[in-house]
């Protein structure tokens, strides 16, 4: 059987072929250090036991054993808007969403937008999520290019000139995934305002919003104003620590009374998947009303700071990789200079990392970049575990030569 045009059209590198190849080392018993992916409980994160606690009573009581409202129950898209309200941002109880993931509410929102032929702006390098949700959403895919020397963020000149007739849509990820830079709020706002000109539906992928390291405040484009429609996406999945959960929002903002067909859309799409995963749902107002810890672990002396701060230590230590600081998320995105080591291939440089090392990472063209120079990294692991990891990279990089 051949696959459909549109699913042949995506991938999603992280979970692919080297993953792969990792689970089949481990059942041989290799212990392989998995930095490929940002996900927080194999490293000792935890979920608020709170929040555990409120979902294990709707459990036991059975109050959480139905479906809930298609968009998420009252109470808990009243504690979101509530949340968010103390952060600054408005949004309205009918306007939220709660789905599986940010990953579902992605696709849902894109197929509510797209007709085939209509274009939407991603960030190169970006995470793969949002290219193969627009191409499954019929629609295609146009890159901005961030540039590294811009401490990866986008150029509003570039941006302005890939607009066509067919331009639906602006994503922007920050924090990004995969350079770790957090979109500064001169940048956002002359984003915003392109936006604004060009009627374009802002889609702001948020889900490390929590995650900052103090060089750059956090600043979400919604807040800029009420002039074009903008998609705020989050959950627990990082700031949480509870990707497992699945459980996350979308909170529509701006011009919702002359886009009422967008609002209907989103319901009849979150109708046809019944509910969210009512359990967890169940145990968000508590959350939701109490926040998340996050800053312990991104203030000085924080766990995942000095993680930072060791991975950015590292890469300027070893010769042949740079890589611009991460601001914020869980990644690091350094560049390896391939006239050094040959390297032609960047999955085959990951390929061979890991048979010689046992590390994991994620080569760069897995993330929507075009070259062969660079490779992800999470610094979830403790400094340690890193340190190890990356003293075993240093030495396979003083040998290794590709072609
Ligand atoms: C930028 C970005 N967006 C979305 C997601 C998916 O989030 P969720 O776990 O809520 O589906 C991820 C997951 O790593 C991500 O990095």
């Amino acid at each position: 059987m051949q696959l459909s045009k549109r699913v042949a059209g995506v991938s999603y590198a992280i979970r692919g072929p080297l993953l792969l190849r990792a689970l089949e080392l481990e059942k041989q018993g290799v212990n392989i250090l998995k930095l490929h992916i940002g996900n927080t409980q194999p490293f000792g994160f935890r979920a608020p036991k709170s929040f555990v606690d409120a979902c294990v009573d709707g459990l036991e009581s059975g109050k959480s054993h139905g479906y809930t409202h298609s968009m998420g129950g009252e109470d808990a898209r009243e504690a979101l808007v509530e949340y968010y309200r103390k952060r600054n941002l408005r949004f309205d109880v009918e306007h939220c969403f709660f789905g599986n993931g940010v990953s579902e509410l992605v696709r849902l929102t894109l197929d509510v937008l797209l007709n085939p032929g209509d274009e939407v702006l991603l960030p190169s390098p970006g995470y793969p999520l949002w290219a193969a949700a627009v191409i499954l959403a019929g629609g295609t895919p146009v890159y901005y290019y961030c540039k590294e020397d811009s401490n990866w963020e986008p150029d509003v000149e570039e941006i302005t000139s890939l607009i066509t007739k067919k331009t639906k849509g602006l994503v922007i990820i920050s924090p990004n995934n995969p350079t770790g830079t957090v979109y500064g709020a001169s940048i956002l706002s002359e984003i915003y305002d392109v936006a604004v000109k060009n009627e374009l539906v802002l889609f702001s992928d948020a889900i490390y919003e929590g995650i900052v390291y103090g060089e750059t405040p956090y600043t979400a484009i919604s807040s800029f104003g009420e002039e074009t429609l903008c998609v705020h996406f989050s959950g627990l999945s990082k700031e949480f620590f509870g990707p497992g959960f699945r459980t996350a929002w979308a909170c529509v903002s701006g011009v919702t009374e002359k886009n009422k067909g967008f609002i209907e859309g989103l319901y009849l799409l979150s109708s046809l998947r019944l509910s969210p995963v009512h359990p967890m749902l169940f145990g968000i107002p508590k959350v939701l009303s109490e926040g998340s810890d996050i800053a312990q672990h991104t203030g000085i002396g924080g766990r995942l700071r000095e993680q930072r701060d060791a991975c950015v230590r590292a890469f300027q230590d070893i010769p042949g990789l740079s890589c611009v600081t991460p601001t914020g998320a869980l990644y690091a995105f350094p560049r390896v200079d391939v006239e050094q080591f040959g390297i032609t291939d960047d999955e085959r440089f990951a390929f061979d990392l890991l048979e010689e090392t046992h590390v994991l990472v994620v080569h760069g063209r897995g993330f929507t970049w075009n070259d062969v120079d660079h490779f992800r990294i999470t610094f979830l692991p403790s400094v340690s575990e890193l340190t190890q990891g990356f003293e075993k990279l240093k030495k396979f990089l003083g040998r290794y030569r590709q072609t």
